[in-house]
């Protein structure tokens, strides 16, 4: 562990010829975020999930991050940070993106301990609202205690129809761990939050929300929710395969999702992979 956080280190000290991920230049946007999402880091650095090691993904996806930090503005990731909420995956997690020296922020996913991770002291406070130019970005909490699937409580759509009432006149994206409806996989659709039709409601009723964004799914998808595009996001460990019945995984390279934020309150998404990626995931691993 102490050798690949060394090897890390000198990555990111060392500096690293900067990279286009998108079409659009840094002058014409206002904000880029990169949403990462579902590392499922372990207790220690050789940590298997499905024979991939996550903590290494997890440092690749950093060090393209490192390649491109200078056009980066922030990172939000979407839940899962760790497989099992060992405390000491925070700690790596936290030890890994402090050396990547980006602000960022995180929600927590049906794998993550909300208490540890809050009172650990590695990660930053969890922020539900955090301001961008003219934008607003709401982080939503839909991990339930021992459950696998995702939900709402009463207390966080209060407020968020609340903020949104309050922020009419600047755009918002929401953030959370579980979509809130069906990516057509149906055993993952399951796990979707249960009450996704109460947040539809609110969307319904303002239209001030320009994109939502989820992780846990493993795998890059578009679907409409009430009107408004909700965009998945790959892991930063092993993928599921898209269309599935039941559990599959994918041999497919970490990724992350980037997510330009426009004045205008325009938003562009995008994906960037790990093309280079040395770690291989055992396809015929089963359960979840
Ligand atoms: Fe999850």
């Amino acid at each position: 562990m102490l050798e690949g956080l060394q090897r890390l280190e000198s990555m990111l000290e060392n500096p690293i010829e900067r990279e286009t991920v998108s079409n659009t230049t840094p002058a014409a946007r206002l904000h880029r975020l990169v949403q990462i999402s579902d590392c499922h880091l372990g207790p220690d650095a050789d940590f298997r999930l499905a024979g991939l090691r996550p903590w290494y993904s997890f440092h690749e996806v950093l060090r393209q991050l490192a390649r491109q930090a200078d056009t980066i503005d922030r990172v939000l990731v979407t839940g899962d940070i760790a497989a099992d909420g060992a405390t000491l995956a925070y700690q790596l997690f936290g030890q890994g993106m402090s050396l990547l020296g980006l602000p960022y922020h995180w929600l927590p996913g049906n794998h993550d301990d909300f208490a540890g991770m809050r009172d650990n002291g590695q990660l930053p406070p969890f922020e539900p609202l955090i301001a961008v130019g003219p934008w607003r970005l709401l982080c939503l909490n839909t991990a339930v205690p021992g459950a696998v699937g995702g939900l709402i409580d009463s207390h966080q759509l209060a407020a968020l129809e609340a903020a949104l009432d309050t922020l009419a006149d600047h755009p918002a994206a929401i953030f959370m761990h579980h979509p809130p409806t069906s990516i057509g996989c149906r055993w993952l659709d399951r796990h979707q939050v249960a009450n996704g039709e109460a947040l539809a409601a609110i969307l319904r009723r303002r239209r001030n929300v320009k994109a939502l964004f989820s992780g846990h799914v493993h795998q890059e998808k578009e679907v409409d929710f009430a009107g408004v595009p909700l965009y998945t996001a790959p892991s930063t460990s092993v993928q599921f395969a898209p269309g599935s019945n039941d559990f599959a995984l994918v041999q497919a390279p970490p990724a992350f999702r980037w997510i330009d934020f426009y004045e205008s309150g325009r938003v562009e998404t995008g994906i960037t992979v790990i093309v280079d990626s040395q770690e291989r995931v055992d396809v015929a691993a089963g359960g979840y």
